[in-house]
């Protein structure tokens, strides 16, 4: 199995870490920009992540929370033709006509159900459920506990906060954040923040 190299360090990138090794990796290494930074959850830290074109024999995974930068990340190293790995928990539960794009993480314990679509670079996280149908665009986040009904579609680099709940058969539109905790009844047509039961946008200072 070739060498994985995680793009990114921190938290998130433990949580990659490990589901790499699980998935069979024996070799894994992080690049990181913070200056210092040379051993993460017993990986060795190589250099800062504009090195990467120096490892393009390994595999990549871009491990970073933030969609803007996970996507612009994931984009240079995919034009430069080295390879982006998709990763799925060995507990999670994936139906077998599930498509996931390249770079998409699966946590432990998320459920994906039958006909559901998945893109790039995108973040399934631990215990969460993406039901029957659902579509999610490229580097959204779902995240831990989130719970997205059957037939729900999601916008590219939008973030469900933890623990929401997105109703079935609703859409919410790219580029939105939903807060913790939050449950959507209804579709969701411009970008913005929302929190609250039911879901309402809220002003957030620029
Ligand atoms: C919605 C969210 C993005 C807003 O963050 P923010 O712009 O920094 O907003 P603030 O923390 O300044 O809060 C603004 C107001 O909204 C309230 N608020 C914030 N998030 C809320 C939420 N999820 N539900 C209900 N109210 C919320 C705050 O209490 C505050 O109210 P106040 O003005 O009466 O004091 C953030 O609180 C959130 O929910 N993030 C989700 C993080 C997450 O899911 N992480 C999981 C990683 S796996």
């Amino acid at each position: 199995m070739n060498r994985l190299i995680i793009i990114g360090a921190s938290g998130h990138g433990k949580v990659v870490a490990d589901i790499a090794k699980l998935s069979g990796y024996t070799d894994i290494a992080f690049l990181d920009d913070a200056p210092g930074l040379k051993v993460v959850s017993g990986y060795p830290v190589l250099g800062a992540v504009s090195t990467f074109s120096a490892f393009s024999q390994d595999d990549f995974f871009v491990a970073i929370g933030n969609s803007d930068i996970r996507r612009r990340i994931q984009d240079e190293i995919s034009s430069s033709g080295a390879r982006l790995v998709t990763l799925i928990h060995p507990s999670a539960v994936v139906a077998q006509d599930v498509v996931i794009g390249e770079g998409t993480a699966v946590m432990a314990g998320a459920v994906i159900n039958p006909s559901v679509r998945i893109g790039r670079g995108c973040i399934v996280n631990t215990s969460s459920s993406v039901d029957h149908d659902c579509v999610v665009g490229d580097y959204v986040h779902v995240s831990v506990g989130t719970r997205l009904a059957g037939s729900v579609c999601i916008g590219s680099g939008s973030w469900i906060g933890i623990g929401a709940v997105v109703s079935n058969n609703l859409s919410v539109c790219p580029n939105t954040m939903i807060g913790a905790g939050a449950v959507v009844v209804r579709n969701i047509e411009l970008p913005g923040t929302y929190i609250g039961i039911p879901a309402e946008q809220i002003q957030v200072a620029s």
